[in-house]
């Protein structure tokens, strides 16, 4: 958080409210549930993913990875790999080109790089994993062939791997994504240990990888000076300006293409993987495509990382809480900054006398760890929800009632008024639909056959983001077509459609009529992908550059028209023209107002206004998350047999495209709740199971018919009244699943994932 930005919020804080969007409760084209505009696409094989872009002279590549996690390397024999049929260039760090370190995520404006260590440029190692050479060859099997003909000998030393060592060395970082590290709200561990009623637990989660269903790739060229890449990515334009930095650029000078991507859930950022392949393209002369393995993207990118939370909680006998005690370590790298947020979903969820939250880290010698959907809420959700839950049963008060009787006036702990909030309302909506009147309070109370059942509940929550710096243009096509353009993401959760159906709407036009394009840095600036905030990013754009579309087609209609002498407050947009809000006769189509001025198009473009509305308002979404499992008492084995997300995430644009996040959240938290887990030699600082054989992503089996509401309560304050969608449905369900557990067999497991192992 820069101090210009500080001393802004703070002006805008004193500013009056701006007035909500014209169209907030527009229902034209928004809300239909219309299909994929992309599905016809990817259903044929006929969307081109970045490894399908063909090239000519392309070379293929294949990585080597470091087999220690500290040290140096000792000798490098290159010269079989070299010999090997087929093979083009070895690079390594004796002859790879010099590039600047890249620049951060967060850390910095221009940053889209997990570690901002330099890449390649000399014989040290920092991670079990790290690539240590690039194999370029005519083709990927030669590639592979030759790089295991590789040997590389280390020269180790003492690496910090082991998690339970390393917590002795835990610190607070100077910031947790802009927000203290620490806060704390009167005496909490005094009114802890004076409560009625209390609960002092310990949690522990796992390393999680992210298991996109199309692994990291690239195809990348040179040509007289700037660079073509075609990545997978979630952050466009960050990735042009770390690419830019790291290879001495000008910005212009490098494109990045991203028109389809196979799912990304936080790290398809920069890694070394495309520094490597964009310079071993400039090495070789030649294109390159770069496709990493399953095994890669273990090796190569980081995923969520792990961490130890203390969540201790004192009540009184009615439930109020008197102490809120969120506490706790993550494992990061000393070249990265990303400290898992897990206490903020506990900043703004339950009214409390008496608060303490606090964040530490402790650095650790791997991949850095970054982003995985809901960093922080989905893993802080689960310690926080379970000790709620177990709050309850000493209380003997349903966990849906305590949580309505925790439900704040005002943001707890930075005393915002909430822009919109429906957790009360979801839970209602949500036990009704759910038939949570029929579950038995007691553990261990209902049998059927060999199977425990049970029921369990737990809050989710995420917070509405709006990324600064996006824009976007608008084509206003002769025929009465517009084509909305800004550089963003299609990963394959509907960005296509539901932008087409929000410029629909606000242009006033047949949504057949209207295409988004994205997926290009020479289009007007994309936000990232991430935070679920592309949503409102986009909107926010687009409604700037429909402001300037107003204006355009008022000076082109001219004063011999119906419009003429209106102002742009006096119109707007409707049945493809432009008209007075309230004198149907004033009327003009845009088809008409181009004819008449001889033009072919309007083109224009604008920024999106700085996201100040989260300064003034504590804007999160909201969900209830209903699980119900059975558990097998002879074999342990556990099975969700219902699941219900209630849901309160401001307006929906295309309900069938929320439907799919929110059961994707949900399965991804199924995951996160009973199978996944990065399995971590301490001795070697080397991930052991990097496959999906051995690292367990739900399969069909896995995952039952998952029922999704919503309250579609549009939130005063956010373009559209829209808050983002894509992570909100991970969060909770750890803590949903863990709690049914224990409702089913009376086992509390505490360390996730709840393997069969945990309820014997
Ligand atoms: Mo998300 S973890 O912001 O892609």
């Amino acid at each position: 958080m820069s101090l210009l930005e500080n001393a802004m919020k703070r002006v805008v804080r004193l500013m009056p409210d701006k007035a909500s969007d014209m169209l907030m409760d527009a229902n034209r084209v928004v809300g239909l549930p219309l299909p994929r505009r992309d599905g016809g696409l990817k259903v044929t094989g006929s969307a081109r993913f970045s490894a399908e872009v063909g090239m000519e002279g392309l070379a293929y590549a294949a990585l080597v990875y470091s087999r220690i996690a500290r040290g140096r390397i000792a000798s490098l024999e290159t010269a079989a790999a070299e010999a090997a049929p087929g093979v083009v260039l070895v690079m390594t760090h004796r002859n790879a080109p010099p590039m600047a370190p890249p620049p951060v995520m967060m850390a910095d404006d221009a940053g889209a790089a997990a570690s901002g260590l330099p890449v390649m440029q000399d014989d040290s190692i920092h991670w079990n994993g790290e690539p240590v050479a690039l194999v370029l060859a005519e083709t990927q099997e030669q590639a592979d062939h030759a790089a295991a003909l590789l040997r590389v000998e280390y020269e180790a030393s003492h690496a910090e791997v082991d998690f339970a060592a390393a917590r002795a060395k835990a610190h607070e970082p100077s910031s947790v994504l802009g927000e203290p590290a620490r806060i704390e709200i009167g005496k909490p561990e005094k009114a802890l240990a004076e409560a009625e009623v209390s609960v002092d637990l310990t949690f522990h989660t796992p390393r999680y990888n992210h298991c996109a269903i199309e692994p990291h790739a690239l195809t990348v060229a040179w040509q007289d000076g700037s660079l073509l890449v075609h990545d997978a990515s979630q952050m466009l334009h960050l990735t042009r300006s770390t690419l830019a930095r790291v290879f001495k650029l000008a910005e212009e000078k490098v494109r990045v293409l991203s028109p389809f991507v196979g799912g990304a859930f936080g790290n398809k950022s920069v890694w070394n993987h495309q520094i490597l392949a964009a310079a071993a393209a400039k090495l070789a002369g030649r294109p390159v495509r770069m496709t990493l393995s399953r095994e890669g993207v273990f090796r190569a990118t980081g995923g969520r990382t792990l961490t130890e939370q203390r969540v201790a909680l004192g009540a009184g006998r009615d439930g109020r809480l008197t102490a809120l005690i969120h506490t706790g370590i993550a494992g990061v790298t000393s070249h990265n900054d990303c400290p898992e947020p897990f206490t903020f979903p506990t900043r703004h969820l339950y009214a409390a006398d008496n608060i303490l939250l606090q964040q530490q880290v402790t650095e650790l010698d791997m991949v850095a760890n970054t982003f995985m959907r809901a960093p922080g809420e989905s893993i802080g959700t689960f310690a926080l929800e379970c000790a709620l839950d177990e709050l309850a049963e000493k209380l003997e008060i349903d966990p849906i009632e305590l949580r309505r009787r925790l439900e704040p006036k005002k943001d707890p702990t930075s005393g915002l008024p909430f822009s919109e909030r429906n957790l009360v309302e979801a839970y209602r909506a949500g036990a009704e639909r759910f038939g949570w009147d029929r579950r038995d309070p007691r553990p261990r109370a209902r049998r059927e056959g060999e199977w425990w059942v049970g029921m369990g509940v737990a809050t989710g929550t995420y917070p509405y983001y709006r990324m600064a710096g996006g824009s976007a243009s608008i084509q206003l096509l002769a025929d009465g077509r517009a084509i909305v353009r800004m550089g963003s993401h299609e990963m394959g959760m509907g960005t296509a459609t539901a932008q087409a159906q929000h410029a629909a709407e606000r242009l006033g036009l047949p949504v057949e009529q209207v295409t988004f394009e994205y997926g290009d840095t020479d289009m007007p600036s994309g936000t990232m992908a991430g935070g679920s905030s592309q949503t409102a990013s986009i909107i926010a754009a687009v409604t700037a550059a429909s402001e300037v579309l107003v204006k355009e087609l008022l000076k082109l209609a001219g004063n011999d028209s119906a419009l003429g002498g209106l102002k742009p407050r006096d119109v707007e947009m409707r049945d493809a023209g432009l008209g007075h809000r309230e004198d149907g006769t004033r009327f003009e189509s845009f088809v008409s107002i181009l004819r008449r001025a001889g033009r072919d198009e309007l083109l224009v473009q604008a920024a999106a206004p700085q996201p100040m509305e989260g300064t003034k308002h504590s804007m999160h979404s909201y969900a209830a998350q209903f699980c119900e499992v059975r558990v097998n008492a002879v074999t342990g084995e556990l099975r969700v047999s219902r699941f219900l997300g209630s849901f309160d995430t401001g307006r929906i644009i295309n309900p069938r495209m929320a439907m799919s996040q929110f059961r994707g959240g949900i399965i991804m938290g199924l995951g996160l709740a009973m199978s996944e887990e990065t399995l971590f030699d301490e001795r070697m600082g080397r991930i052991m199971n990097p496959s999906l054989a051995e690292y367990h992503v739900p399969v069909h089996l896995d995952v039952p018919e998952i029922d999704a509401i919503w309250t579609d309560i549009p939130d005063p304050h956010s373009p559209m009244g829209v808050r983002g969608i894509g992570e909100i449905g991970i969060t909770g369900v750890g803590a949903a699943v863990a709690n049914a557990v224990y409702n089913a067999t009376g086992i509390r497991v505490r360390d996730l994932p709840i393997t069969l192992d945990k309820l014997l």
